[in-house]
């Protein structure tokens, strides 16, 4: 195959070199098409063509379905790994080694304080606000609490980068539990080093006050599965915008904060909380999932089919597919009968054969299914993001550091301006 891409402009015929990636993905790197060309650029709204940079974090192929961390299956490690495992994988590129494991889970135990001041600032929030909004201010405001982390010099601090990459593990999962408590008029809950990183999760969240928690191993398998899964989807809405909050040399936690507000939208990780307010709404409205479907399809009307869809998977999400099983099993092991599973089921069946989704290539995504299992470990559904954000927490990271370790530059694009021409002020008499 031809190494270069020829470019004909005006008659004239300008070269690019190709980029292969290593499953032999074909790009165009135009990078000199601007200096080359005196000034033509390319426009791709939403990038829908355009690869933002080379990364060697999470490989994807939307037709095939295809997802994998550095080089491991998810179906693999969702099966088989921890969330600490896969979150050190995505982030240094390699499975820990025993040792490896220990250190970095000791460390991130050992960072899971948060500071006394944070509580104020979570005291003073209504009782009616998003615990995303709660989240990103938070994650936001540990900056101020750990001053280290505001601008790393990555050439200078790679302690310093290790340092914050724990807290932002360790003291995370601690305000996202508060967050859920202070809604739910529960005393906060300082954790258990003792316990792994996913069964404190729960017990931050769940124990009761003088109660003792029992861990229930199914809802522990089934939270480190979805962690898992959500763990890093490659150049997706958030993660760039962390990637390019970062590019400017922000610290890590105002990085994430805004990739958490990036999540919040319900085109992107909102999506799952929308999901569920769905599915319920078509319970409420009697079950018939094919008025919906009808609505999804009128384009008059703005009603879409939550959880269906994805920029990239165009066969399926892959990781739909496994939650679709580990909701069965999860219900089934807690012997809960929801009427909403039964409704996605229908409306994902009647979707499956129906032509505009087909022509369109919609099938559920990773939003689907996952609410309803958090539903049925008793989160309510405007925490849904908040734990998808959990889960991301590592691939946020991984870019992040994938990015200042490339040195890339700034991320700025370029427009195509339509706006008017030079045109005189007139001065308010006149107008
Ligand atoms: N219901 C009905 N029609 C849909 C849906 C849907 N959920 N999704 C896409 N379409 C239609 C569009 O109307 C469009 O139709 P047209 O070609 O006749 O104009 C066509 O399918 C292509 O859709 P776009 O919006 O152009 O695709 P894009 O790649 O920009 O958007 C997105 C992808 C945002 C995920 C979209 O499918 C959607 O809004 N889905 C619902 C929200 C959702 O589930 N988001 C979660 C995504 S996964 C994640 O972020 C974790």
């Amino acid at each position: 195959m031809s190494k270069k891409a020829t470019l004909l402009i005006n008659n004239q015929e300008f070269d690019f070199p190709i980029v292969l990636g290593s499953e032999n993905e074909t790009s165009i790197d135009i990078k000199n098409l601007r200096s080359l060309t005196g000034g033509v650029t390319t426009i791709d709204p939403g990038f829908k063509n355009t690869a933002s940079c080379e990364s060697k974090i999470t490989y994807l192929d939307g037709e095939k379905g295809i997802l994998r961390y550095r080089g491991y299956s998810i179906e693999d490690l969702s099966n088989n790994a921890s969330f600490l495992e896969v979150a050190y994988l995505l982030i240094y590129g390699n499975l820990p080694t025993q040792e490896e494991y220990k250190k970095f889970n000791d460390d991130i135990k050992k960072e899971s304080i948060v500071d006394e001041d944070i509580k104020k600032i979570l005291e003073a929030f209504p009782k009616s606000a998003h615990p995303m909004g709660i989240l990103s201010s938070l994650t936001s405001a540990l900056t101020a609490f750990n001053p280290s982390s505001k601008h790393i010099d990555y050439d200078r601090s790679k302690s310093e980068l290790y340092d914050t990459i724990v807290k932002v593990l360790g003291k995370i999962p601690v305000l996202i539990a508060w967050t859920f408590r202070k809604k739910n008029g529960l005393p906060l809950d300082y954790g258990d080093s003792s316990l792994g990183y996913v069964e404190n999760i729960l017990k931050m969240m769940f124990n009761k006050p003088n109660e003792q928690y029992v861990q229930n191993p199914v809802l522990v398998n089934s939270l480190n599965k979805l962690l898992i899964l959500h763990a890093d989807h490659e150049q997706n809405c958030s993660t760039s915008t962390v990637r390019i909050v970062g590019s400017s040399h922000a610290g890590l936690f105002a990085s994430i904060s805004a990739g958490i507000s990036a999540l919040w939208g319900p085109l992107h990780g909102g999506a799952n909380q929308a999901v569920l307010e769905m599915l319920e709404s078509i319970n409420e409205d009697g079950g018939d999932t094919n008025k919906y479907m009808q609505k999804a399809k009128d384009k008059e009307d703005p009603f879409r089919l939550m959880g269906f869809g994805h920029r990239v998977y165009k066969s399926f999400d892959p990781r739909a597919k496994i939650i679709k099983v580990a909701t069965d099993e999860v219900l089934n092991d807690l012997g809960i009968v929801d009427p909403i599973l039964d409704i996605a089921k229908g409306l994902e069946k009647e979707a499956l054969s129906d032509q505009y989704f087909v022509d369109r290539s919609l099938y559920p995504n990773v939003d689907f299914y996952s609410g309803i299992i958090y539903r049925a470990m008793g989160i309510p559904s405007d925490m849904f993001t908040v734990m998808f954000a959990l889960g991301r927490l590592p691939g946020w990271i991984a870019h992040w550091r994938e990015m200042r370790l490339r040195n890339e530059p700034i991320g700025r694009p370029r427009q195509v301006y339509t706006g008017e021409t030079h045109r005189p002020y007139s001065p308010i008499s006149d107008r």
